[in-house]
């Protein structure tokens, strides 16, 4: 990798993700940190850094379109795509516990930010990747989006939205295979992780089961920097396991 190469991080205001952008802004082998965020400003953990172009996105298909002309070129030098989109609860939805708290309305909300967001963002991408480039891209998933694993129950919006956007990425990476062969895919399970998403629902956590974002995302950098292009998406925890789908 030369310091030619750039990289990306979408939903950039989180907490995960803004971790994952300090910590690509003080690797030398980025020469830019492209973030795109809902917020209008870059968080306090980032304002002011050098090599950060802070991108204002609303997550509207035009306004992806938009950004994407923004990116331009920059797209064939992408070594690293982190896609942090997520939600779990807003306001008064959260998880479902019973089939009658299903709701339409909660479950597109969930639908759109953690299968089809994510997926709108590969889509702008796919056409400028280079068939020669070295591209890792991972989208946060989750292991309770695994079926093989779910033997509690319950999270049904949040579950499938999860389940639907691996399926999505294993699709892509078998398209991707044949158009961009040096794109690697990864679904990434972070574990819980302190951050607002998962704050109303840490208290069950085991001691040491509730990671620091900092710690999720120098796991998630070294797992991508390990990857190689297969042709495969790959389904992985923090630790680097393979989580059954
Ligand atoms: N924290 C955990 O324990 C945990 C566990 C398993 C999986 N995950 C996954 O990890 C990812 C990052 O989560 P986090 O813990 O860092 O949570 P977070 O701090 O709440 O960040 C979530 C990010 O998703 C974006 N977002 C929020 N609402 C959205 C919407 N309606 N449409 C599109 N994007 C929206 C936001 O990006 P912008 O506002 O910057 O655009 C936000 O920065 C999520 O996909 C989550 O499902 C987290």
């Amino acid at each position: 990798m030369t310091t030619e190469n750039v990289a990306l991080v979408i939903g950039a205001s989180g907490g995960i993700a803004t971790a994952v952008a300090r910590q690509l802004l003080d690797d030398a082998r980025y020469s830019t940190v492209f973030c795109v965020s809902r917020a209008t400003t870059p968080p306090a953990a980032l304002a002011g850094a050098l090599r950060l172009n802070w991108l204002p996105c609303s997550g509207t298909a035009a306004d992806i379109a938009a950004v994407r002309a923004q990116l331009d070129d920059a797209v064939g030098r992408l070594a690293r795509v982190v896609i942090c989109s997520g939600i779990l609860h807003d306001g008064d939805q959260g998880p479902e516990k019973s089939l009658e708290q299903l709701d339409p309305a909660w479950m597109q909300e969930l639908f759109n930010a953690n299968s089809i967001t994510p997926m709108l963002w590969l889509q702008a991408l796919a056409k400028g990747l280079g068939r020669k480039q070295d591209c890792v891209i991972a989208a946060l998933s989750a292991r309770v989006g695994s079926i093989g694993d779910n033997r509690l129950g319950g999270w049904y919006g949040y579950r499938a939205s999860k389940a639907a956007l691996n399926m999505l990425l294993q699709t892509a990476a078998v398209e991707l295979a044949r158009r961009a062969p040096g794109t690697k895919l990864i679904a990434f399970h972070p574990g819980t992780t302190d951050t607002p998403l998962s704050k109303p629902f840490q208290s069950g956590v085991p001691e040491g089961k509730l990671f620091s974002p900092d710690f999720v995302a120098g796991r998630l950098l070294a797992i991508m920097d390990a990857a190689r292009a297969d042709g495969t998406l790959s389904y992985l925890d923090w630790d680097g396991q393979t989580i059954t789908w």
